[in-house]
């Protein structure tokens, strides 16, 4: 199993470009369905969970090729409806096809998407709003068949600001006759970003940002060109990783206007932060202080993917940091293993109280994405040599990671074992 050694303590310093946005990149993949014709996505970040998606456009008969960063999809011609079992449990959010599929074919067969590492990932609110739009979806064997030839626009209101549910509904209302009204829609960055796609294909798409999105459906659909948008997680990481290490490091290439929650958290835990608009300057001492509470929300509060990589740059530190999970049920899997670097970190519930002091190495396993990002982020500020295995879930969000902080002055290898 391959892992990373990492030895600690080396302040970081330089500059670094983040990758194109997974959470981006996703659904606008889903979206290059609707248009009948050629799209072109520039600054596309090679990850496992892309090249998934990628497979699942091959697998619809979309044609797709990758050059460097830049992925092609030709979706002139789809001949299939039905994504294959392994690759739906391979990626769940890939359940945002669904609305693409309603929207292009009239018609989706997939199986149904499992939990995760975060718990149980329920889909009720993509269903139901799907439903309310005309689609009739079977739930049978663990496979979800759905027929939708003839959706009509409709006022929507999601109880929860789904991003993945509001995703869907966009897809989906695209292909509908009349306008559909969300109310209660996500409001995340990505949103934003999908409407702008979709909106250069031709469709009538106006609202994102806000709670209230609409969209008049019926138009034919092209091909287009976009650029993604930085990943606001991924640099959330580097600054954390630089916070906690100590050192002075530029982070550009992503919008700064969508970090506030972050880098405020950053600044009252003691970093100096210099912002333009598409980069973030951060020095740190290395030993962040306690901010007392932080709680995650749907945007714009504490973003949930930042979580375990704050609460990791924070363990090293001093004083204490209340963190309150709300957004998954089982999102504190990071915390045992940081306790083996020495964390003094007390989870109750949604809870997790996080008393700082000096990390040590050790070995530790990541568990899901964010949680073995914040390993590395807590290894890279310990005493000492860790190895951090779990890389897997690393490859789905981090392109080439180890790279771009052995680049800042970290020490840290990837070592491959057969
Ligand atoms: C997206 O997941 C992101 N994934 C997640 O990032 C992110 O953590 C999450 O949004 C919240 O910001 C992608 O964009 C691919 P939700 P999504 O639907 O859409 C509940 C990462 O690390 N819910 O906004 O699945 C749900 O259980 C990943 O990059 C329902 O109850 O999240 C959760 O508690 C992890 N019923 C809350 O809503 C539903 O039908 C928010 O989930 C749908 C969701």
């Amino acid at each position: 199993m391959d892992f990373y050694q990492i030895k600690g303590k080396n302040p970081l310093s330089g500059m670094l470009t983040v990758h194109g946005a997974k959470n981006s990149v996703l659904p606008i993949l889903a979206a290059t369905l609707l248009a009948s014709g050629q799209s072109t996505l520039y600054n596309c970040p090679e990850l496992t969970d892309v090249s998934i998606t990628m497979d699942i456009l091959r697998e619809l008969g979309c044609q797709v090729r990758r050059e460097g960063s830049t992925l092609v999809v030709d979706a002139s011609q789809p001949t299939s409806a039905q994504i294959p079992h392994h690759l739906m449990q391979e990626m769940r959010s890939s359940i945002v096809f669904l609305g693409a599929l309603l929207s292009r074919m009239g018609e989706g067969q997939l199986s149904y998407p499992g939990g995760c590492e975060l718990g149980p990932r329920p889909i009720d609110l993509h269903l139901s709003s799907l439903r309310a739009l005309g689609a009739e979806i079977k739930e049978q064997q663990g496979m979800l068949i759905a027929k939708g030839g003839n959706l009509v626009g409709k006022d929507i209101f999601l109880s929860i600001p789904s991003v993945g549910a509001t995703q869907n509904l966009m897809l989906a209302a695209c292909g509908a006759v009349g306008t559909t009204t969300i109310v209660g829609a996500a409001k995340e960055p990505e949103i934003i970003e999908l409407q702008t796609v979709l909106q250069k294909m031709g469709a009538k798409v106006w609202g994102a940002g806000s709670s209230v999105i609409q969209i008049e459906g019926g138009y034919p659909l092209h091909g287009i060109e976009h650029h993604i948008q930085g990943d606001r997680i991924v640099a959330a990481t580097y600054l954390c990783a630089v916070a906690a290490c100590g050192g002075d490091v530029t982070v550009q290439g992503v919008s700064t206007q969508y970090m506030g929650a972050v880098l405020d958290g950053l600044e009252r835990a003691g970093c100096h932060l210099q912002m333009g608009q598409k980069q973030v300057r951060l020095q740190s001492g290395g030993k962040l202080q306690g901010i007392s509470m932080v709680r995650t929300a749907p945007y714009p509060g504490f973003p949930t993917d930042a979580q375990a990589i704050f609460m990791a740059a924070l363990s090293g530190g001093t004083g204490t940091t209340m963190f309150e999970e709300n957004l998954f049920d089982s999102r504190y899997r990071h915390v045992d293993e940081l306790s083996r670097m020495g964390a003094n970190i007390q989870v109750s519930g949604r809870v997790a109280v996080v008393t700082g002091r000096e990390l040590h190495g050790a070995q530790v396993n990541g568990t899901d994405l964010r949680g073995a990002a914040a390993l590395v982020v807590a290894a890279l500020s310990a005493q000492g040599e860790s190895q951090v295995t779990g890389l897997h879930h690393i490859r789905r969000g981090y392109e080439r990671l180890e790279q771009a902080l052995r680049g800042l002055g970290a020490s840290i290898a990837l070592v491959q074992r057969t």
